[in-house]
């Protein structure tokens, strides 16, 4: 049974179908159109992308969001982003790790863990948050095979951004996918194994021309184990 007040962002039917509700109805989850989201270099590597990577637009609720960015914020606050160290894949950073979350939020982990990965799952249950600073940027890396499985599902708090994936054996083959502040992405399979990833810094930070202006930028991570 749907009533209105089961429409709250933290309904019963929320968590246990990964639906969503839009003015009072509740509908399906359902990934941005690819087309929306994703500028690649040639067609068949968008259609190769298509398949293994899925953006869901306003994921979360702004209430969501703050509520996400409430728990995280005193932890991160304690450390001091690392800075320009030459070897590291990712710049002006600071992380963290997480288990066990408030009651509010383990609903929308659980979400994320419901819509993303298949029941048999096995997740690593430690929930990685990262926090890059305005001028914060990701190299190009490929997630360590040893520790993360074939999935990583990531919510994306503060900023939109640009996440770039490369063909590892053909640089020239390549997609952008816009991620806007609030979205949940997906990669996994090839996307995941094939293609580096990496977050734009802000003077990259374009989609189809136009400027994707980078703030600080929180992203929630989920993966499951290898
Ligand atoms: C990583 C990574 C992406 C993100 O931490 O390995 O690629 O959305 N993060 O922050
Ligand atoms: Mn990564």
């Amino acid at each position: 049974m749907i009533s209105t007040s089961i429409c709250s962002r933290v309904s019963a039917v929320t968590q246990v179908n990964s639906d969503t509700c839009v003015s009072g109805k509740v509908e399906k989850r359902m990934p941005m159109p690819p087309e929306d989201v994703i500028d690649a270099s040639d067609p068949e590597t968008a259609d190769i992308l298509k398949g293994n990577i899925a953006v869901y637009q306003d994921f979360i609720t702004e209430e969501e969001e703050h509520s996400l960015f409430d728990e995280v914020e005193p932890h991160l606050k304690r450390l001091r982003y690392e800075k320009d160290h030459w070897d590291d894949a990712i710049h002006g950073y600071r992380e963290m790790e997480r288990n066990r979350w408030s009651a509010k939020n383990k609903i929308i982990i659980e979400r994320v863990r419901k819509l993303i990965f298949p029941p048999d799952a096995t997740h690593i249950a430690y929930v990685h948050v990262l926090d890059l600073m305005p001028s914060g940027y990701i190299k190009a890396h490929v997630d360590s095979v040893r520790f993360c499985g074939s999935t990583i599902a990531g919510m994306c708090l503060l900023s939109s951004s640009i996440m770039r994936f490369v063909n590892e054996k053909d640089k020239f083959k390549y997609v952008d996918v816009l991620l806007k502040q609030r979205s949940l992405y997906v990669m996994r399979d090839r996307a995941r194994y094939e293609y580096t990833h990496e977050i734009l810094a802000a003077e990259q930070s374009y989609f189809r021309g136009n400027v994707v202006s980078r703030d600080r930028r929180i992203s929630i991570i989920c993966r499951n184990k290898a």
